[in-house]
């Protein structure tokens, strides 16, 4: 049979469906649209049209890389201004991107993440202490609180840099910069192009911070260059050293810069995000808290935490992964056909460079994979076996970090960093919300994360 036509919201002149678009919060929008019109519909927006796909069936046709790929542009193009065809930015088919993988895959894996363990150690343990010396009754601001940790720990790990964010209330220069940069970089695309005369000031600043970011990594490039000899095996030098095997090409400085300062961006956030959520779900869902503690205490026990645990808490990791299947942490992924295609067996058309997204959000929670405990917090489906099971029946299922050849090249470092957070956490502190009636509310940027949660954190076996 043919094409169905595919369905969506009416939109207005020029504006399509634009305006009827919560600013604060699109990804309610959007999956609110997902559940009125379906797995697939067709979003009107000034630049053209897109698709919002949202059931596991249909987005396991769109992980095909053989017919879809990473879509380049959008929000990406304006983060361009600051970190150019930096890893994450640059498209799939530019060289530089294929250098920059080939030369990083290594330097994120294994065993270079298992190198950074007493790093992300030190900087976890400064937050058990910072909350030890709150004591019970201080409210925490959950979310600013593990943005200084994982910053922190990207910053040390990736150019032994310290920011050292939990011994001063005003944040570094340097993150205040990138915050400016991701900020200003999402205004300007929100906004039409001609529109940025009139923001001469927020340009100039924009700029700015931008200037300040790379002359901070270059300081950094330099120092290290000055000082061969350290043994350090951190990001940086793997940069500095790594050589394709394919080309036998090296990374330049500007290169360099450019991919530091996009695992600045790209590896704070999310994890932040994904320790936020993962410890309103724990307080919300107290039977799961009581499992995750009793699984450390009788992995660690009360002695040190060493990196040989972090295989050692299944438990713990599902809490991580089920967390990232209802508050995926990047909600969508785009990507484009590369010729016209035709999914769903036969039903939809999809033009050749159309914008589809992945709308993990919804999907994640699709109905045919989970039945009518989709949205219910259990972690016990994430576990390896049950995983296993259920992605053998619907492959892709679950794609917080994003897919194929450009999937997160930091997912090995991600989970790593929250395990060890919240195994050290768990272990040393019982947690309550701060409010007894808080709901959840999301804060959403590029990245979302839980907005306004405080939570307590009271010492289990007294001062340490
Ligand atoms: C790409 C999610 C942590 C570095 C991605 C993508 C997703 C993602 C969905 C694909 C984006 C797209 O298709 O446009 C996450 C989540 C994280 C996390 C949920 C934490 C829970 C990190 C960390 C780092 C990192 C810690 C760095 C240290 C990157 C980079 C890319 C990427 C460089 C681009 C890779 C490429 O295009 O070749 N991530 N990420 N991420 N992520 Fe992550």
């Amino acid at each position: 049979g043919g094409t169905v036509p595919i369905p969506g919201p009416s939109g207005w002149p020029l504006f399509g469906n634009v305006l009827q678009i919560d600013f604060e919060n699109p990804t309610i929008t959007v999956d609110d649209w997902a559940e009125q019109y379906g797995e697939i519909y067709r979003l009107q927006v000034p630049w053209g049209d897109c698709y919002v796909v949202s059931s596991q069936a249909l987005i396991n046709e769109l992980c095909d890389e053989t017919r879809f790929k990473k879509k380049h542009d959008s929000g990406l193009l304006e983060l361009q201004n600051g970190v150019h065809n930096g890893i994450f930015t640059a498209d799939t088919s530019d060289p530089q991107w294929g250098l920059a993988h080939r030369i990083l895959t290594p330097a994120f894996g294994p065993a270079s993440i298992g190198a950074m363990f007493p790093e992300m150690h030190e900087v976890a343990s400064q937050l058990a202490l910072k909350w030890a010396r709150h004591g019970p009754d201080t409210a925490i601001m959950v979310t600013d609180d593990f943005t200084r940790l994982t910053l922190d720990t990207i910053a040390l790990c990736s150019m032994d840099y310290r920011f050292n964010s939990y011994y001063h209330d005003d944040l570094h220069p340097f993150i205040t910069a990138m915050s400016g940069f991701l900020l200003e970089s999402g205004m300007r695309f929100m906004r039409p192009k001609f529109m940025n005369i009139f923001f001469r000031s927020a340009t100039k600043k924009y700029f700015a911070d931008i200037a300040l970011l790379r002359k901070t990594a270059q300081e950094v490039i330099d120092a290290r260059k000055q000082n061969p000899g350290s043994s350090r095996k951190d990001l940086l030098s793997a940069m500095l050293d790594g050589v394709d095997p394919k080309t036998g090409q090296k990374l330049t400085d500007d290169a360099i810069i450019d991919n530091l300062i996009t695992f600045l961006i790209a590896g704070h956030e999310t994890t932040s995000g994904l320790l936020s959520f993962a410890f309103y779900q724990l307080i919300k869902n107290p039977e799961t808290l009581v499992k995750a503690q009793a699984e450390v205490d009788s992995v660690v026990g009360r002695g040190p935490l060493l990196l040989e645990h972090m295989s050692k808490l299944p438990y713990i990791s599902a809490v991580l992964k089920e967390t990232l299947r209802l508050c995926p942490t990047i909600a969508t992924i785009e990507v484009t056909p590369m010729v016209d295609q035709v999914i769903g067996g036969g039903k939809y058309f999809l033009p050749k460079g159309s914008d589809i997204f992945l709308q993990l959000s919804a999907a994640h929670k699709d109905a045919r994979v989970h039945g009518d405990a989709a949205a219910k917090f259990t972690p016990e489906r994430m576990l390896d076996d049950s995983y296993q099971k259920i992605n053998k029946d619907f492959p892709n299922f679950w794609k917080p970090f994003g897919n194929g050849q450009r999937g997160c090249i930091g997912r090995a470092f991600a989970m790593q960093e929250a395990i060890l957070a919240m195994a050290l956490l768990l272990q040393h502190f019982d947690f309550k919300l701060d409010n007894p009636n808080y709901e959840l509310q999301f804060l959403e940027m590029l990245t979302i994360k839980p907005k306004n949660f405080y939570m307590r954190a009271s010492l289990r076996h007294g001062q340490t």
